[in-house]
């Protein structure tokens, strides 16, 4: 058979191991474990080495006693797929497998692989025998069939079933297994402890697995480590064993001395305050949906309203909800609710409403952005089909490089729909994977491609490193994300790059209204989400540049010598 390979995000080939290489990768570990033991430190096995995972074991792995030496060793577990089993060898040389803004990452990384020598990376799920501790950190997604409309989508459990098997079938009976995966409320304790006993019962041990839940509220961005580390936790275990294990680890590894722990009763207490957290979320951020509307349709600019009710410190968390809510986890987290109440705990009314609504109008509410750009270029004469649109910014939210469900991706699936060429520029963003693959990317079930037409050609689009090239001929650019350098970008600077008066459309309150104006003056049409009050200074303008006129016109009647007089001697 053809030796297959995994391909790394920069470009570097890696052969997947073949059944040989299992055995001696197991001898490794257990080498590595016994001179670990003799150090006293606790064996940990990561499952699961994706946005989480990864940066989860290296936050364990940096775990130190009072007299600074490392207390865990932890092994991180990957399935070794031609997808992901880069991730392995790449964090073997102390590198990070994930693309991260924070700082703090790739030199922890690079310390607890290779000075510490307290982290590693497998493939083998023979790890597992090893651990004292296993933290879940796997997918457990959530899919969609029809766009904004949660309700028609489900739960794909395969996965996560699949490992809490595999587990089973390998750790010892006392090791604690700590699901930090948000989940399916009623997971842990309908859906991985029958798996789990079932398997033990087959193993002949009797002993109830030790199972608890505790979900990451870890934030990507400039402070992804302490987003992990100086955070407050919620867990629970399935018994008193099972929770007091958890809350000792947890204890160890995060600070829970500043950061207090919330030791819930039950895991599915834990699994729905992750869930009801993001929903509550998901609900503050549509509830504006409307409100943003309104304020376009009747002269009101929605960002000063924003910030006039903040100052309340009641309403201090009312935030302006962008082109739509992406991320990971707010857009599919209440659908995990929804599911459970049917598919895990058997109920057929339906008592969701708030929940499932606020999905459905974050999911859809980047669409507007596509009436705006073809109102404003509409406006200026322009067809929107075949117009150059350049949208700045690629990711779910300011200064982060992750693009996953964007609203961007949104507005440019929909406006290369409409006919439109689209560019796209990111700071943060090389590859937008979600077009690059768009066949394969998340997953080739999950890309948003299936909702439009004529996607085809994006799998060309390219992010553009050089914002001046970007904007090259542009008819129209829009303002997607409230990244760092386009906050004070100068629109005589836009303009002149572009090479003349464009379409602006303003998707997050980027512009103040100086900007605003200068862009009218400069025989630009301006449009925003929620910004109707750009129609009052576009007026203003307007009336400025005809007084403007008829000052001009007044002065040239005065300088030119009526007829008349010329004729007088
Ligand atoms: N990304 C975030 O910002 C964030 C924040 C809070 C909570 N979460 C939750 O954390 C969980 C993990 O999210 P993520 O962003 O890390 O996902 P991810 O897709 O980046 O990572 C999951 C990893 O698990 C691996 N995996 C799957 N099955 C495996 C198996 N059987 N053995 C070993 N590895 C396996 C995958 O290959 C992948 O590398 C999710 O439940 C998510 O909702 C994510």
């Amino acid at each position: 058979m053809p030796a297959e390979y995994s391909l790394s995000p920069h470009g570097v080939k890696f052969r997947l191991p073949s059944p040989k290489d299992y055995g001696k990768e197991f001898e490794r570990l257990k080498a590595l474990v016994r001179q670990q033991r003799s150090l006293g430190r606790e064996i940990v096995v990561a499952m699961g080495l994706g946005f989480v995972g990864a940066i989860m074991a290296a936050v364990v792995a940096d775990t130190e006693d009072e007299k600074g030496n490392p207390t865990k060793f932890v092994i991180g577990m990957q399935r070794p797929s031609t997808r992901s089993y880069w991730k392995i060898p790449l964090l073997n040389r102390g590198m990070s497998p994930v693309k991260s803004e924070d700082p703090e990452v790739d030199p922890m990384i690079l310390r607890c692989v290779n000075e510490k020598k307290s982290l590693v990376a497998t493939f083998t799920y023979d790890a597992l025998k090893l651990a004292d501790v296993v933290i879940v950190d796997i997918q457990c997604d959530y899919l969609k069939e029809t766009l904004g409309n949660v309700r028609e989508g489900q739960v794909n459990m395969a996965d996560l079933e699949e490992s809490l098997g595999i587990i089973a079938e390998h750790i010892s009976p006392d090791s604690l297994v700590l699901i930090e995966t948000t989940v399916a409320p009623g997971t842990t304790e309908q859906v991985a402890y029958p798996i789990m006993r079932k398997v033990f019962h087959k193993r002949g041990i009797q002993k109830d697995p030790l199972l608890a839940h505790s979900f990451e509220r870890v934030m990507p961005g400039k402070q992804y480590v302490s987003s992990i580390r100086n955070f407050w936790r919620v867990c629970s275990g399935i018994n008193e064993e099972a929770t007091r294990r958890a809350v000792k680890f947890l204890s160890e590894v995060i600070k829970t001395d500043e950061y207090p722990l919330t030791v819930l009763d039950r895991p599915i207490e834990s699994e729905t305050a992750k869930i009801v957290e993001n929903s509550f979320r998901a609900a503050i951020l549509a509830f504006l949906d409307e409100w943003s509307l309104f304020a376009e349709r009747n002269g009101v600019d929605l960002i000063k309203v924003i910030d006039a009710i903040k100052i309340r410190p009641t309403h201090s968390n009312i935030i302006f909800p962008g082109p739509g809510i992406g991320g990971y986890c707010l857009p599919k987290d209440g659908g995990l609710g929804l599911w459970a109440y049917r598919h895990i705990h058997g109920f057929e009314d339906d008592i969701f409403k708030i929940t499932p609504l606020a999905i459905d109008i974050n999911d859809t509410r980047a669409l507007h952005v596509a009436q705006l750009t073809r109102d404003a270029l509409r406006n200026m004469g322009r067809p929107l089909a075949a117009a150059e649109i350049l949208v700045l910014g690629a990711s779910y939210r300011e200064d982060v490089g992750d693009t996953r469900n964007s609203g961007s991706e949104l507005i440019v699936r929909r406006l290369t729909e409409m006919g439109a060429e689209l560019r796209v520029h990111d700071p943060y963003v090389l590859h937008w994977w979600e077009f690059e693959k768009q066949d394969e990317y998340p997953s080739p079930a999950r890309s948003l491609k299936r909702f439009f037409r004529n996607q085809e050609r994006l799998a060309n689009l390219h992010v553009e490193p050089d914002l001046k090239n970007a904007l090259r001929g542009v008819d129209a650019v829009i303002f997607a994300v409230k990244h760092e350098p386009y906050l004070d970008l100068n629109p005589d600077e836009v303009m002149e790059f572009a090479g003349g008066p464009m379409a602006v459309i303003d998707c997050f309150g980027i512009l103040d209204d100086a900007r605003i104006k200068r862009y009218f003056e400069l025989g630009c049409e301006v449009k925003g989400l929620g910004r109707g009050h750009v129609k009052r200074i576009k007026d203003q303008v307007r009336e400025e540049r005809e007084q403007m006129y008829q000052r001009a016109r007044v002065r040239a009647r005065i300088q030119r010598p009526r007829t008349d007089d010329r004729r007088r001697p």
